[in-house]
């Protein structure tokens, strides 16, 4: 019951609510915010407290997002109408016997109008909204009855909670695909690393894993997002057609699909299609295909469905680069984690005019899932900018003599027994000095994300390993010239340019290093968090698990991890050795919080080749609170375009987003930055 309710805090609820649900949209919707994350948190306490206070919560308000309790089970769901799938087409012809087929059916001579859009690759979704309020969210299932995740898909920010304004008294279904951007894949598999768990296999499997968690705290730490683009039963509004619909989702504030074409005949729909391909690796996210539909809703109505397909949409499947070969070995890599993970060994093959020897099979699990074993003849798949993948095995190859490949006992590296926790995946070396672990740990702290050694990757790592030289990684700081020299493939220039690279590192940030030590949990944001919270290091020593949590989002595990590894007496004599060797971390991160920052708010994606690393330029543009991203959409604030720019620009164009070169970046780098010092 309310315990207080005055107007006015009624109203300021409502204004609060509108107002944080509009800079929603702006962040995760247009990718475009208008206010820095420190006001808009400043708004969702305010909001908290008066709720708290009052006890008058509105069910569009976005406290609703988050802190419901995990479920036991999901309860399942029947859709009001099929969630049907999708026939496939693999060439343009089929595309053209696709067009043929309806005018046929039809009996129309003129062209037909398409639409043409992405096909995401995530987990379809159907909203359920009833009076305007989103009331169900459920899975596609098998078409007919899906699982109930309302609760998770609430965690979604770009998912509205009302469609607003109140004129929606029926029943509407929206439908459309949950999905994962694919930085954000590859970070939550490097925490996954920096946590011991197993790595996901696809930005697919990742956000289903996600959106079918029973604790809608674990999705809501996810990033994830959705794409818009069709509808079930939908009571009180008409729309005439996929185009009519789709205006209508964005004026409601929905996401739609990235690229939305509409097109005169089947002829224009394949031009759409192909410039949707050419997009496709700048879009950041997987997409498999492009979906064609009829775009009239009446003609749809009269093409009517087969059981599982309508017959007025198809998919054509953008060429995938695959090969079959052979699995020769499957053996385990362990990381410094002392997670082991699975990889093939392959006879050697080209796909897509790259040669592919081996490559990660991700997790056990994966392999019995896939019922992979050595001596099998695999379909080998290299997509968009993901690493090569085992999509399935031939099975009509099989000749008896293939071998399962048992979930090791022993750590490959070092002989010692591993652990497997029950009900885990992930397979675990647990020795102290097991080698492969250091070497591991060794070539993250030198790596690009780390304290970014140049030159110093995998292979010197291993080589000085090996010839004992270095044998943890604050002996890096140890090595001479002459160390080098004694190397293959080195000579004057190249050693002394390694040792300037290690000599550089020493003043690297406290963020970057602080990942480089490899704390459990630790991976680059809360690292991040933690730079922008403790002035120096020496601030870290002693810590207590309380004052870690105090900070946001850093959970229990994350605070006790680091208060161990700072309590842990090896650890601190090492980073002790570290400051003798002649480590000067800076921490721009602290200060840098302290005032308004000259980009805040702005969003870059770089495209094509720069003249310094695109990391560089990328830390150079957060450095000053911007935020750099790797897909273009309304919401990017400029477009650098380095030398030969990919299909980012395109898109850039037809979005109308500002491009400029990288001297007019630097530039505003400069003025944004008053001094010269960073470059
Ligand atoms: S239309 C009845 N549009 O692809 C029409 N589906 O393989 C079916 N998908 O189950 C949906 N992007 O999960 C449509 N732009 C898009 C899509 C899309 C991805 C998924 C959807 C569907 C599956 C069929």
């Amino acid at each position: 019951m309310p315990k207080k309710l005055s107007e006015d805090i009624k109203k300021e609820i409502e204004s609060l609510v509108k107002e944080i649900n509009y800079h929603n949209y702006r962040y995760y919707v247009l990718d475009s915010p208008v206010i820095t994350d420190e006001q808009y948190d400043k708004l969702y306490r305010r909001l908290v407290e008066l709720e708290e206070m009052s006890g008058y919560v509105l069910p569009d308000s976005p406290t609703g997002r988050v802190g419901a309790p995990p479920l036991e089970k999901f309860a399942k769901v029947r859709h009001s109408m099929p969630m049907l799938s999708l026939d496939n087409a693999f060439n343009y012809d089929e595309l053209r016997e696709f067009d043929r087929r309806i005018k046929r059916l039809l009996g129309a001579a003129e062209e037909i109008e398409y639409t043409v859009e992405p096909k995401y690759d995530g987990l379809a979704i159907e909203l359920t909204y009833a009076g305007g309020l989103l009331d169900r969210a459920s899975t596609r299932g098998d078409g007919y009855e899906g699982e109930d995740v309302t609760r998770n898909i609430k965690t979604i920010r770009a998912a509205p909670l009302k469609i607003e304004p109140d004129e929606c008294p029926g029943v509407i279904d929206i439908r459309g695909e949950v999905y994962m951007e694919l930085e954000e894949f590859r970070k939550l598999n490097r925490h996954r690393e920096d946590e011991g768990l197993p790595a996901f296999a696809n930005p697919r499997n990742a956000a289903a894993g996600s959106v079918r968690q029973l604790d809608p705290a674990v999705t809501a730490k996810r990033k994830l997002y959705l794409a818009c683009y069709g509808a079930g039963v939908s009571e009180g509004v008409d729309f005439g057609s996929q185009s009519d619909f789709i205006g209508w989702l964005k004026r409601k504030l929905f996401p739609t699909p990235a690229v939305f074409e509409t097109a005169s005949g089947i002829e224009s729909a394949i031009d759409a299609v192909k410039r949707i391909e050419q997009m496709r690796d700048g879009f950041g996210f997987e997409t498999d295909g492009a979906v064609i539909k009829v775009n009239d809703f009446g003609l749809q109505r009269k093409l009517g469905s087969k059981t599982r397909e309508p017959r007025w949409a198809i998919a054509y499947k953008f060429q995938a680069h695959v090969a079959t070969t052979r699995i020769v070995d499957i053996q385990g890599s362990v990381g410094r984690t002392g997670v082991i993970t699975p990889f093939a060994v392959f006879e050697p093959v080209r796909i897509g005019g790259v040669t592919v020897s081996k490559s990660t099979l991700h997790n056990w699990d994966e392999i019995k899932r896939k019922d992979i074993k050595i001596g099998d003849t695999v379909v080998v798949e290299r997509a968009g900018d993901v690493i090569p993948h085992v999509l399935m095995v031939v099975r009509e190859k099989r000749t008896g003599r293939e071998r399962d490949f048992p979930i090791p006992r022993h750590c490959p590296a070092c002989g010692s027994n591993v652990v497997r926790e029950e009900g885990e995946v992930a397979v675990k070396c647990i020795a102290l000095g097991c080698p492969a672990q250091v070497r591991e740990k060794i070539i993250h702290f030198a790596s690009r994300n780390g304290m970014d050694i140049e030159g110093l990757g995998e292979k010197n790592v291993e080589l000085l390993h090996s010839r004992g030289l270095i044998k943890g990684f604050e002996d890096i700081y140890r090595l001479r010239k002459e160390d080098f020299l004694a190397l293959p493939r080195f000579a004057e220039k190249s050693a002394s340019n390694m040792i300037n690279a290690i000599e550089r590192s020493k003043t690297a940030t406290l963020a970057r290093f602080l990942y480089s030590i490899g704390i459990i949990h630790v991976g680059e944001y809360a690292a991040k968090q933690l730079a922008r919270n403790f002035a120096v290091l020496e601030d870290l020593y002693n810590v207590t698990p309380e004052r870690i949590m105090a900070i946001k989002q850093m959970g229990e595990k994350i605070a006790n991890a680091v208060a161990a590894f700072f309590s842990d007496k090896k650890n601190m004599e090492t980073l002790e050795t570290l400051k003798l060797l002649g480590l000067k971390i800076q921490n721009p991160d602290f200060t840098a919080r302290k005032k308004k920052l000259p980009l805040e708010g702005i969003t870059f994606v770089i495209t094509g080749t720069l003249p310094r690393p695109r990391k560089e330029v990328e830390d150079m543009i957060e450095a000053l609170g911007g935020r750099a991203s790797s897909s273009v959409s309304a919401g990017t604030g400029y477009l650098v375009a380095g030398e030969n720019p990919g299909s980012k620009l395109a898109k850039a164009r037809q979005l109308g987003v500002k491009t400029i070169t990288y001297g007019e970046l630097e530039k505003m780098l400069r003025e944004g930055q008053g001094s010269p010092t960073l470059f």
